[in-house]
């Protein structure tokens, strides 16, 4: 029996709808298993940028440092998108948030469900074992190097810089989770061209020794892209840096059919941060029609973090079971579709 402070960070476009129906899960399952879970509403993104001026507000962040767990929809805005010379944008407030509160390590699970196959951009047969972790670095990298103009305005660069420590703690996770996975970790990287891939490599190996169980391999990100392509099934823990991992990532999540199937989790510090891999759709929001799933697996990572793991798995469990009945929402099926509230239904009725 606990009580659970959970940051309710629901963004912008469908964010707000896909996290009601992930709320609706999670109170099912504090009935069922005798949790409460309270939930604090903060703004972020386009919509903090609306009422504060700032993708991040300082309200948020405190919220977000004194919660257990952070729950988070989507953020971004096509006003935004096509403006170079926006000064504010809603991304700032994601990295920001990342940064300050030390999530370096973005796990992204990807695995096909077998009634799904027909809805994969690739043939069934390829899908066939399909289930890896993408264990992308999250604070560090192209993304929070140096960036900028140099005088005349025309030249513009940006940085990657690594660490070791960053590197090590990372790689860490990455061969932790592949000892209690397959055995299996790849580093994917670009060492044949970049220096601080070839750091990588090389904290990467001395590591290695501590994990005697782990088969380690070296591919460059160009093959990987490729490989998940060809052969996704020989995947099992992939680490990789910021970048390659923000492109690998969205590359994979949608072999699964949907990208509205996937969750992800932010780690790192004593907070954790989940949140669906999806954007924020604005063209569907407030129509019922965004596939809530990946924001309920999400949910289910929350629980995990928290040492709920059986919760987690009721959640699992409940996805599955009505993926498998053949109902879904207009993404998985056209014909015989469901709406997002209804979907979050169906599955609070498993659990
Ligand atoms: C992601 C997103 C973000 C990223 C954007 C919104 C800044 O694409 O979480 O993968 O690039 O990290
Ligand atoms: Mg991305």
């Amino acid at each position: 029996m606990s009580t659970f402070n959970i940051a309710i960070l629901d963004g912008d476009g469908i964010g707000p709808e896909v996290i009601k129906q992930g709320i609706k899960v999670l109170d099912k399952v504090g009935a069922r298993f005798g949790h409460t879970f309270n939930y604090t509403y903060a703004p972020v993104g386009a919509i903090a940028i609306d009422q504060t001026g700032n993708p991040l507000p300082d309200e948020t962040l405190d919220l977000c440092k004194a919660s257990d767990a952070i729950f988070f929809g989507a953020i971004g805005h096509p006003r935004f998108d096509n403006d170079p010379t926006a000064k504010v944008r809603p991304e700032q407030g994601l990295l920001r948030l990342r940064k300050e509160l030390g999530l370096f390590a973005n796990l992204r699970p990807v695995a096909g469900y077998k009634e799904l196959t027909h809805l994969s951009p690739l043939r069934p047969e390829r899908m066939e074992g399909v289930d890896m972790l993408i264990v992308r670095e999250l604070t560090g990298g192209i993304y929070f190097g140096d960036k900028g103009r140099l005088n005349d305005g025309d030249t513009a660069y940006d940085t990657c810089t690594y660490h070791r420590f960053e590197i090590e703690r990372i790689v860490k996770m990455g061969f932790e989770a592949a000892g209690n996975r397959r055995g299996k970790l790849t580093l994917v990287d670009k060492a044949n061209v970049m220096e601080s891939s070839r750091l990588w490599r090389e904290v990467t190996r001395e590591m290695a020794g501590d994990y005697p169980d782990v088969e380690l391999n070296f591919m460059f990100v160009d093959n990987a892209a490729m490989q998940l392509i060809l052969n996704p099934a020989q995947f099992d823990v992939i680490v990789t840096s910021n970048m390659f991992g923000d492109i690998l990532s969205d590359a994979s999540s949608v072999l699964a059919g949907s990208l509205g199937l996937l969750p992800s989790s932010s780690v790192g510090a004593k907070v954790g941060m989940f949140e669906p891999i999806h954007g924020s759709w604005p063209e569907g929001a407030g129509q019922d029609r965004a596939n809530p799933v990946a924001t309920i697996l999400s949910a289910a990572m929350m629980l995990d973090h928290l040492g709920l793991v059986k919760e987690g798995d009721a959640i699992r469990s409940a996805v599955n079971t009505v993926l498998e009945s053949g109902s879904g929402t207009e993404d998985l099926h056209p014909g015989n579709k469901v709406g997002t509230d209804g979907m979050g239904d169906l599955i609070v009725g498993k659990i």
